[in-house]
């Protein structure tokens, strides 16, 4: 266990009453509000007319930028930052799933400099974030976790790029978290939001040191809550028990919490970052397929009493089993959650991937960590080459 300071800013407004203090919370920043969302569907569930209706209300200018892409790209962030220039915006409302709210994050930050958004990206550059203007945001899709951290995640289509990075700037001022707003997701974008929440849990909870006995036990509850609660809010869409276990766990699943003892770094997110930044699908669903490979690579003496364990208190698995069983038997349940339970499809070819990019995608992987990934077993390039393959089959 590591010396951590463990600080979350956000301020939660849970529940379906609350959207009514979005008027008044965004007041608190000034007077022009820029709302920011998606393709279209928080116009279809009645949500953009409910939010102007508030923005109004409370007296506010409002301007607006729609179309942000799932796995957004730097172009809406150069966008919006323009016209929070050109309207001198005093804070950014951001109406959407992961994607609205770290492309909202980085035109907070975009806005605030001259240089090209695409800078603080740029590993040769990195300049400072030293100034953003503020966020409230509204979640309508429970997955990333980004209504309560400081990172956003961007994609440069030019350069088949996705790079994430924090800044304690970056922490949205206000998220409103209405499990209402979710009855919509589609099961497939349940299933891909439900298999992203239990890859955050799964890179915190595979770590090598000595594990704290109450973050590990707190990461094994909301591992059981997304293994009991992602296949009925598929069933049954509206069902809100479901709905709001998966939409808080999204949350604490990466806000700080569970990662403040380990100083790790993850695994299987730098690997998907390259397959959703060539072929642009959904970050949950490569998370799904990379996740049991992974595990299986990681596999050996030192790692597989965690393995044992997470199959023993999250799936239920019986402790009198050998160790080795115990383990694999583990890799297979995680398995079949996520491909037979939630119907995610199980290999890379089945979203039509096929090897081509492998040895680039791998070197883009390692990159930030000078060549190998000092996760649950290091990985190199060579390592996350050897995975690709194993989810070709
Ligand atoms: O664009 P619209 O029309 O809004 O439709 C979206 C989109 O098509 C739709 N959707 C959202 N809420 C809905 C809804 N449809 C019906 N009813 C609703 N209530 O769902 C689709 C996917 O939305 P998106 O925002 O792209 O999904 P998600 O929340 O999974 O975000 C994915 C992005 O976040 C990044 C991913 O890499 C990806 O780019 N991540 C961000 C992280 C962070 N900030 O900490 C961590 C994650 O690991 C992840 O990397
Ligand atoms: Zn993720």
């Amino acid at each position: 266990m590591h010396d951590f300071t463990f600080q979350n800013p956000v301020k939660i407004h849970f529940g379906h009453e609350k959207l009514a203090l979005i008027g008044e919370e965004l007041k608190k920043f000034g007077k022009r509000v820029l709302l920011t969302y998606g393709g279209g569907s928080i116009k279809r569930i009645g949500l953009y007319d409910r939010v102007v209706e508030e923005v109004k209300k409370a007296g506010m200018e409002l301007y607006e930028l729609p179309g942000i892409e799932p796995n957004p790209r730097i172009g809406s962030v150069r966008d919006g930052a323009r016209l929070c220039k050109e309207h001198n915006i005093d804070v950014l409302l951001a109406v959407g799933g992961g994607s609205t709210i770290d492309c909202t994050k980085w035109i907070a930050a975009a806005a605030c400099v001259d240089h090209d958004a695409w800078d603080f990206f740029d590993y040769e550059k990195w300049p400072p974030v030293n100034k953003a203007l503020p966020i409230v945001s509204v979640l309508t899709l429970s997955a990333t976790g980004s209504e309560m951290d400081s990172g956003g995640v961007i994609s440069n289509p030019e350069t088949n790029d996705k790079r994430g990075r924090l800044s304690p700037l970056l922490f949205p001022k206000v998220s409103f978290l209405d499990p209402t707003l979710t009855y919509t997701v589609s099961p497939y974008q349940t299933a891909c939001g439900s298999a992203d929440i239990f890859s955050h849990l799964m890179e915190e909870y595979f770590t090598t040191g000595e594990p704290m006995f109450m973050i590990d036990t707190f990461i094994e509850g909301m591992m059981r809550t997304i293994v009991r609660y992602a296949p009925i809010a598929m069933r049954e869409p509206d069902n809100y028990e479901a709905r709001a276990n998966l939409m808080w766990a999204s949350s604490w699943a990466i806000n700080g919490l569970i990662g403040a003892d380990k100083g790790q770094a993850w695994s299987c997110h730098p690997m998907e970052h390259e397959l959703s930044a060539v072929y642009d699908i959904t970050h949950g669903h490569g998370l799904a397929i990379l996740s049991p490979r992974w595990l299986e690579f990681c596999m050996d003496d030192e790692t597989m009493p965690r393995i044992a364990r997470f199959g023993i208190t999250v799936f239920g698995l019986d402790p009198t089993l050998p160790q080795r069983e115990l383990a694999l038997r583990a890799i297979d349940q995680l398995g079949h959650f996520l491909f037979d339970i939630l119907g995610l499809k199980r290999t890379l070819p089945e979203l039509d991937i096929d090897e081509s990019h492998f040895d680039s995608m791998a070197a883009k992987a390692v990159l930030p960590y000078k060549g190998t990934i000092p996760g649950f077993r290091p990985l190199t390039k060579d390592d996350v080459v050897s995975i690709y393959r194993m989810c070709m089959k």
